[in-house]
Formats: C-alpha cells, structure tokens, sequence
C-alpha cells in the first residue's frame, strides 16, 4: 500500500529511548501532538517494543534494496517508505544515539543500496519529506548533539528525508525534570506544528 488511508500527511516517530518514563519519548509525543493538531495523521514506535537485530552485513540486500531479515524491522520499513514527515528522538548514549536507534539505522543500510546503488525510489509518497531530530542529554555539554547529528543526516538521507529541524534538551538529568519543562515541552509542540504546516 502506498500512503496512508486518511488522506492526510503521515508523520512518523521514532522513538529510541530504552527506558518507559523517558525524556526524549516525552519531547517525541509533544512534537507529535502538534503535528497532529496541524492536521497529521501519526504514528509512534517505540523501539524498545520492538524485536530486530542491528545489519548482519550479509549482502542480502545487494540486489534488490530490500533487507532480508524477517523482524519487526520490516513494518519499521513499510511506515518509513509511507511517511511524509519523520520524528527520530533519542536519548544521547556516550555522545550518540542509543544502541536501540543506532541499530535501526545501521538496518537501512538496505534503504542506501536502494537509493544510491540501484537507483531505486526512495517512497513514492510526493512532496517535501521533512525529518527531525529530538535528542535529549544528561549534561551541560551540547556538542553531544552535533555529534549524533551526523549518523541522523546519514539515515535521513538514505531514507529519503530532509535534515529540517531538531529539538535538543540538556541538562535532562536536572532540575527541574523534563515533565516539568512546560515552556520547553511546548516548544517542542509548536516545532511539530511548523513541520507540517509551513
Ligand atoms: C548509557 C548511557 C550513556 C549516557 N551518555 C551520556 C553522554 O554521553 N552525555 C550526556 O550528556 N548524557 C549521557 N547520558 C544521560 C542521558 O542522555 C540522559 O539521561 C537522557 O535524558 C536520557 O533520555 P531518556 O530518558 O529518553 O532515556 C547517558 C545515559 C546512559 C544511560
């Protein structure tokens, strides 16, 4: 199936934190809700739900761009190529993405051979696909950010997005806790809005 039923833009979140109360699922679900409020239809994965492995590296994707390992990655695929618009929040893990987002995205190492090696389309959804990264930090150090910004551009650019727009949060471990950020969180809310509506 190509698209999505409603006829409305699919924003997709990808949300990377292992843990249940977590910050950057906090600041996804903002961004979401206001995608939603701009008139998105949207979906959230949480990735510590899901089961897959990191890429094996085996080649199995050489000549057709499809991955042939059969996990919960292959619905992951299937929501990537539908989406209009792309959310991929993560904790920063040792100045990175989590193991949990880093494994998904080394799993599309099948997208880049697609695109860039078969010449292959990317999705055949039309328009502007936007991505975003949300990223949250227990320190005061926001090089982290930059840093994991490159494996994202990376990912977005096999998987057919544009780099648009981030939403970082430092010093996530402080005080007061990221619940209690409201003037941040809305903020949060009001960057989902922006990347749908204009
Ligand atoms: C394994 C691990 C590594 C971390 N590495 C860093 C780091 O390099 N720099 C930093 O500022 N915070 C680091 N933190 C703190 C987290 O980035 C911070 O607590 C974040 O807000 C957690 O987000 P979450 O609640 O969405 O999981 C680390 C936490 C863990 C568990």
């Amino acid at each position: 199936m190509v698209g999505n039923l409603s006829g409305r833009p699919l924003v997709l979140g990808v949300s990377g934190s292992p843990r249940v109360s977590s910050n950057t699922h906090l600041l996804l679900e903002r961004v979401v809700a206001g995608a939603a409020l701009a008139g998105a239809e949207t979906k959230v994965v949480r990735l510590r739900d899901l089961k897959y492995s990191s890429c094996r590296h085996c080649g199995g994707c050489d000549g057709t761009g499809e991955c042939v390992v059969q996990d919960d990655m292959q619905e992951v695929y299937r929501k990537l190529r539908e989406a209009r618009h792309l959310v991929l929040a993560s904790p920063i893990h040792f100045s990175a993405v989590s193991g949990e987002m880093k494994a998904m995205i080394d799993r599309a190492q099948c997208c880049w051979i697609g695109k860039y090696r078969l010449k292959q389309p990317v999705s055949q959804v039309s328009g502007e696909r936007r991505g975003v990264f949300a990223a949250s930090c227990g320190g005061k150090d926001t090089r982290v950010f930059e840093w994991a910004k490159h494996t994202v551009k990376a990912f977005l650019n096999s998987t057919g997005f544009r780099y648009w727009g981030e939403f970082f949060e430092a010093n996530a471990d402080g005080s007061p806790p990221v619940p209690e950020r409201e003037e941040r969180l809305t903020e949060a809310e009001e960057l989902g809005r922006r990347l749908v509506a204009g």
